[in-house]
């Protein structure tokens, strides 16, 4: 099947067509400059200018940097405050007038990393942390999706985690990889004292540049970074949108664990 699949960023809006027994992008992906204020509106607005690149009409998925519980949006870190309770399926699908369906960032980008990526049969416990603005977390148990889990919010060092180890914290307080590195690595022993993760995915922006940090991580979880790389946010939302299309799950009716992965041969 072939799905829009969409990550909606703090920056950019980045879209592409996923063909989802593959994991693969079947078109360019196209990005376009987050509007700022980045309003419900405007974002709204942007999401019909990107779906309309494409020559396509069927179910849309899009990765947001928020809590999405039910397709309504219950947080804004990172993004404009007016999104707090904004029904975000709903404005999507009435904007575009395409079904779309809503989750996590994170939590796309993780569904991509264990149906196709680093992830792909691992029993257990599989964590994805996404590095970039924020700090974006998903959780899987035997490839099941505990979702909207959001331990980028976590108390570390009498700061809020992204505050602390987040890509953005680096690029603020001008941290070299290796400072940063000790940082993110007191993150991560957080949370394998809270989880015992059998596998930890690193995404986002700063885990391309893991070489550079990797030495100092210490934690005896393995820890490797995502393969789907930067297209993990896109493939993930893909997916979650064809699940929900494929069982006959409306916008706004969704639940944030899309319907069951298929099994694997
Ligand atoms: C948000 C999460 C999001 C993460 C990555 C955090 O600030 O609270 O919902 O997944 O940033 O974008």
């Amino acid at each position: 099947m072939i799905v829009l699949g969409v990550d909606i960023g703090g920056s950019g809006i980045k879209g592409a067509l996923v063909d989802t027994e593959k994991g693969e992008l079947v078109s360019e992906r196209i990005r376009i400059e987050t509007p700022q204020p980045a309003t419900p509106e405007a974002v709204a607005k942007t999401l019909k200018d990107l779906v309309s690149r494409f020559d396509y009409s069927g179910p849309v998925g899009c990765g947001f940097p928020a809590t999405v519980h039910h397709g309504t949006a219950f947080t804004a870190a990172n993004i404009d405050s007016t999104w707090i309770n904004t029904p975000a399926e709903r404005l999507f699908t009435e904007t575009t007038g395409l079904d779309c369906y809503v989750l996590n960032d994170a939590d796309a980008a993780g569904i991509a990393e264990v149906e196709f990526g680093a992830g792909r049969n691992v029993p257990g416990v599989v964590m994805m942390i996404t590095i970039g603005t924020g700090l974006g977390s998903a959780i899987f148990v035997d490839g099941k999706l505990f979702p909207n889990t959001e331990l980028g919010h976590l108390i570390l060092n009498d700061d809020i985690a992204e505050h602390y180890c987040s890509d953005s914290a680096r690029q603020r307080h001008d941290l070299s990889w290796k400072k940063w590195g000790k940082r993110f690595n007191k993150y991560l022993h957080r949370l394998e004292f809270l989880f015992n993760p059998d596998l930890i995915i690193l995404g986002g922006g700063a885990s391309k540049s893991f070489e550079k940090f990797s030495e100092k991580i210490d934690v005896r979880t393995k820890v490797v970074t995502a393969e789907t790389l930067n297209t993990a946010g896109i493939i993930g939302a893909a997916l979650h949108a064809g699940r929900c299309s494929d069982a006959g799950i409306k916008p706004n009716m969704a639940p944030c664990v899309s319907a069951e992965p298929e099994e694997k041969a």
